[in-house]
């Protein structure tokens, strides 16, 4: 059956479905290319439905049977699945279907990964499986059994029975077809228990391949202390006898909920000290902390439909934005937050790609697993709890859980429960959810008789479809410091709701020095004209530890505008307020190493547009260039001094203490391989025990022009492991120097180890181009070419990765006339290839018509 023809789906046209499903009873006779499908639904009529149409949806499947209540019926096929008569009564529907998993290279719906049966239904992929009203809304009890030859066979819920060549189990917990999942494979498991708050024993596994047994001791770890952690702080318990994780290596995202049954991408999985970095190790904790947090933030209390995504992704990536300050520090996770919101989320909310927190409308929703929905939908959580108060924010979260539980449930039903905690009018609240966009803030201020006067103005430049732009509530959390650099007014939050507003502090001494959203209270654009000295000195005496980076941030960027636009000298006062930050040793390593980091080049390319310039790439990888290698000779006795002192004796531990103290000591061999020509980092390398350092001592030779030797002698030690190999492709790229990295990136594809089938080594290797500014808006084109040839090349086996990687482009429109004439042939090239896939077809449409 070919595609329907493109079609945009909103959320005005909302209706419930028809049918409610009871129960659903699946059989599984796995099968490489003949998998049969059968199932016993029993369906009844929705009271609240507006009328009894009866559709399943289904794609790619064979039927071959179908009967309702035991009669054989022939239902009529339509471009999305097929239709049937039925009664007005309850029924039971069932039928037989075939499905090909080795076909499947999407990875959406049931497919094999080395030798294994995985699944993958979020959003829509159960509909690849069976016939079904694949919909969030429906909720069923599954009982599942699976015939296979393979040794372990897993689904949902708890084993119910088990015997030669089969197994069966059972969820009780009503869900939604797209929380379904299956495994089948020869698998080993990595054991253990844990007991509940009311004393239930969990039996918990990590299930892997042979051969990654020694990798999942990690996880595991992180998987009880998320247990533990959701008993501790928001009061839910697991309600399952059994949890198992599975660790696949083909995979589109990065890991998925899965009721009782989490599948995780293997690299967001697998670990070891050997093979994983500090950075890998912090990920795998708070996506296991994710996935599970889902259990009652996505799956006990679901989405209506897609359109909500945001109230299972907001609330799970804050929640596990909290766990992570938890276990580690909260301070520098909020620092990596904000880096990383900036990198996506912004870039995405200033671009074509603009999107509400809930959208309201979609042709393809895998194209709408956004740094928005995630990333901005989690900071909505955070700016409500600071508005309501941590007490209420408990109550609304208690009362969310009590009123909701098993239902499918929408941001309307979200709000509400903090309205009826507190007592406050959320409308003004909810645009935040609904308008796309950046607000920008100014901020002037006025001092006069004792009285400080900071006056905001709020507004937001027009995103696609949303010309008109309401004030939002902001929440600003503001401190002032004396001259003295003593803090005068602590961390008050000031709520703005006007379009401009101002607030007053009265009884001062002296003018003081504001400290402006503190923890960054909101996601919004702060401009303020501040001079570098102002800078410096917050960056010296800010208590608050998230602004205190940004003023380090605001010199350094302000430090490199004027390098690119005015052709400036490095500035050395802002090089003497860094190094008294590096050198502080009362100061977490960790935070110095955030410190001493430099904005990225994408966010100085944004920033020029932001002054209205047109910005070039090269010159701004050069700027960065210089300033390396300026602070790298400023701070010449230092680094050698931090570099020792921070060097870790102890056994390698994946904890913050010693991640923080590894990354200062890397960060200063960074700057120390510009002037010793890689000596220190060659040393490193030889001596390397774990990833961490290995990979740092590789990236700082490449930087320095000697990696030869050892990326030839990396890829013979590592060349059995495929996460390693992973970074090994990546690597290069991103340290290659700007005239290179596309003959790289393309040289990387012919390897015999490069294959598009693996999202991540596709990731590793197009996307590692992608994230080099300079290189892939390298000034020939090579950039845009090769992203372009491989995109299409994907497109026909893997939509959803390759519509994922087309955001490459999606900053077009701020570079100049020949880099988007050059873009916009390759825009072109794209759309015109026939049977382009809905997903990228969107995404290119969306891009292009910015
Ligand atoms: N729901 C998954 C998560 O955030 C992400 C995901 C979406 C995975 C779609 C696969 C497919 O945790
Ligand atoms: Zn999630």
């Amino acid at each position: 059956m070919k595609d329907a023809a493109p079609q945009t789906i909103y959320l005005k046209d909302y209706t419930p479905p028809s049918y409610l499903v009871d129960s659903v009873h699946l059989t599984f006779r796995l099968s490489p290319e003949h998998t049969r499908v059968v199932s016993r639904i029993e369906f009844r009529p929705n009271p609240e439905a507006a009328n009894r149409d009866f559709f399943l949806h289904g794609e790619e499947l064979r039927l071959h049977s179908a009967r309702i209540n035991g009669a054989e019926v022939t239902p009529q096929m339509t471009l999305e699945g097929l239709t049937c008569e039925v009664p007005d009564a309850p029924f039971v529907w069932e039928s037989d279907v075939e499905i090909s998993p080795v076909a499947n290279t999407a990875l959406e719906g049931l497919y094999i990964s080395n030798g294994m049966y995985s699944t993958q239904c979020e959003a829509q992929g159960f509909r690849k499986i069976t016939y079904y009203p694949d919909r969030p809304d429906v909720m069923a009890t599954f009982t599942v059994r699976i015939e296979s030859d393979l040794p372990v066979l897993l689904s949902n819920g708890n084993p119910v029975a088990q015997g030669d060549g089969f197994a069966e189990w059972h969820d009780p917990w009503p869900k939604p077809a797209y929380l379904f999942a299956l495994v089948a494979g020869d698998l080993i498991n990595h054991p253990d228990t844990f007991t509940t708050k009311s004393g239930k024993d969990v039996e918990l596994n990590i299930w892997v391949r042979p051969g990654d047994e020694d990798k999942c001791a990690f996880g595991m770890e992180a998987l009880k202390k998320s247990m533990k952690w959701d008993e501790d702080v928001y009061g839910r318990e697991y309600d399952l006898d059994i949890f198992n994780i599975v660790a696949v290596d083909d995979f589109n995202m990065g890991a998925m909920e899965n009721k009782g049954l989490n599948i995780f991408n293997s690299s967001c999985v697998l670990a070891s000290p050997e093979t994983s970095t500090d950075a890998n190790f912090e990920r795998i904790e708070a996506i296991i902390a994710h996935e599970y947090f889902h259990n009652w933030t996505g799956n006990r209390i679901t989405c209506r439909d897609w359109f909500q995504l945001c109230l299972k992704e907001g609330l799970t990536v804050f929640r596990d934005s909290q766990f992570t300050s938890d276990m580690r520090s909260a301070p520098v996770k909020r620092i990596e937050d904000v880096i990383a919101l900036r990198g996506r989320q912004f870039r995405e909310d200033n671009g074509p790609l603009a999107h509400p927190v809930r959208p309201d409308s979609f042709v393809e929703i895998n194209n709408f697993y956004t740094a928005t929905v995630y990333e901005k939908g989690a900071e909505l959580i955070g700016m409500l709890k600071t508005l309501v108060g941590d007490a209420d924010y408990a109550k609304a979260l208690d009362l969310y859980f009590d009123r909701h539980d098993g239902d499918a449930a929408t941001i309307e039903d979200w709000l509400k429960v903090f309205e009826d905690t507190t007592g406050r009018d959320l409308t003004q609240f909810k645009r935040w959810y609904e308008q796309a966009g950046t607000p920008r803030l100014s901020v002037s201020e006025a001092f006069e008789d004792g009285t400080y006067t900071l006056t905001f103005k709020q507004d937001t430049l027009p995103t696609p479809g949303q010309d008109h732009k309401d004030p939002r509530v902001i929440p600003i959390a503001v401190g002032l410091l004396n001259p003295n650099g003593d803090e005068v007014v602590p961390t008050t939050i000031l709520e703005m709701t006007g379009a401009e507003q101002s607030f007053r502090f009265e009884g001062l001494a002296a003018k003081p020095v504001p400290s402006i959203l503190r923890d960054f209270s909101a996601p919004v654009i702060l401009q303020r004209e501040s001079s570098d000295q102002e800078r410096a000195f917050l960056l010296a005496h800010d208590t608050d530890p998230f602004n205190k980076w940004e003023a380090g941030r605001a010199l350094a960027r302000s430090g490199l505008i004027a390098m690119i636009r005015d052709g400036a000298a490095p500035d050395t006062g802002h090089l003497d307020a860094l190094q008294a930050v590096v050198r502080d040793d009362t100061l977490d390593p960790a935070f110095r190493a955030l410190a001493i980091g430099l904005p990225s080049q994408d966010d100085l390319a944004q920033t020029l547009v932001n002054l209205g310039e047109v910005p070039d790439p090269m010159a701004i990888w050069q700027a960065v260039e210089v300033l390396k290698q300026t602070i790298a000779q400023h701070m010449q006795d230092l680094l050698p001094r931090i570099y020792a002192q921070y060097q870790v004796d102890d056994a390698y531990r994946a904890d913050a203490d010693q991640a923080g103290a590894r990354a200062l000591a890397n960060a200063a061999l960074a700057l120390i391989s510009r002037v010793d020509g890689g000596a220190q980092a060659q040393a490193q390398y030889d001596k390397a025990d774990n990833m961490t350092q290995q990979l740092a001592a590789l990236g700082c030779l490449i930087g320095a022009n000697k990696g030869d030797k050892a990326v030839q002698a990396f890829y013979e030690q590592w060349r059995h492991d495929r996460l390693v190999i992973d970074k090994w492709f990546s690597l290069q790229i991103a340290y290659s120097d700007p005239d290179h990295a596309a003959e790289i990136a393309r040289a990387l594809t012919d390897h015999p180890d490069f294959t598009m089938k693996n999202p991540n080594r596709f990731r590793a290797t197009l996307g590692a181009l992608a994230g080099h500014p300079a290189g892939f808006h390298h000034a020939s084109g090579a950039g845009y070419a090769l992203l372009t040839d491989w995109l299409l090349k994907l497109d026909p086996i893997n939509p959803q990765t390759t519509a994922r990687m087309c955001s490459a482009f999606e900053t077009w429109k701020r570079y100049d006339a020949d880099r988007q004439s050059m873009i916009l042939a390759q825009l072109d090239r794209i759309l015109g290839q026939q049977g382009l896939s809905r997903d990228t077809t969107e995404m290119i449409t969306r891009i292009r018509s910015a």
